[in-house]
């Protein structure tokens, strides 16, 4: 049966073709080709690590790839002005991207019904899909969506946290590669904010990645030692 054995390529393949139809996912700031690539990498990382083993594997890996295909209903073009970054901080920008997990239930329903996926199997998946961003105090998630919740962070730091910024750089015409070093040199990532991550060997995953992004940050930092500053 297809639940106890995914083929997480066939899935992969088909959320790229919906992001390559987008004009904001498939390339830039939100290149979720790759984004997508590192959450299920890094829920796999996780599981390997965490000694208690009472988690869904399938579930877990199959909701990495379909959590964020709700970016592709999210209506970009209405809050999004390339010439600013102001955008960002606008309450129409951040009410239209917390859609996302929303939007997404429906059609991830309909690419694991597609691949013949068993019902149960996908309620699982969209309950994840669903409430992966939910983070509020009152609500307990189960340890498979923990481990999506922790993997969906992680896979922003390291290199992927250290390229993000210049990515930014080419699409959106106020920055550039200097602003973009000095951007990266004062700003903090979210996951050095405590309490971010549900689980414990989560942070120490995420310990070591940020520990190289400062190191890459560090290194590139002396490209713009100049008394031209
Ligand atoms: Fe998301």
């Amino acid at each position: 049966m297809i639940d106890k054995n995914p083929n997480y390529k066939e899935l992969y393949e088909e959320v790229c073709k919906l992001y390559d139809k987008t004009k904001h996912f498939k390339h830039g700031p939100w290149d979720e080709t790759y984004f997508t690539l590192r959450v299920f990498e890094s829920a796999k990382d996780i599981m390997n690590k965490l000694k208690e083993k009472n988690f869904d594997k399938e579930t877990i890996l199959v909701a990495a790839i379909l959590h964020d295909i709700g970016k592709i209903k999210v209506d970009m073009e209405s809050v999004i002005d390339y010439s600013t970054s102001d955008c960002f901080d606008k309450p129409e920008f951040s009410r239209e991207w917390r859609k996302h997990p929303i939007l997404g239930v429906p059609l991830a329903k309909k690419i694991m019904r597609k691949f013949g996926y068993s019902e149960k199997f996908i309620e699982k998946v969209c309950c994840l899909v669903k409430n992966h961003a939910n983070r509020k105090k009152d609500f307990i998630p189960s340890l498979n969506l923990q481990i999506l919740q922790d993997a969906d962070i992680i896979a922003d730091c390291g290199y992927a946290g250290f390229i993000r910024p210049f990515l930014f750089g080419g699409k959106f015409s106020y920055a550039n590669v200097i602003g973009s070093i000095k951007y990266i040199q004062k700003e903090k990532h979210r996951v050095e904010k405590k309490g971010f991550l549900n689980l414990d060997v989560s942070k120490e995953i995420a310990e070591k990645k940020m520990k190289l992004q400062k190191r890459l940050i560090k290194e590139i930092s002396k490209e713009i030692k100049s008394e031209l500053l």
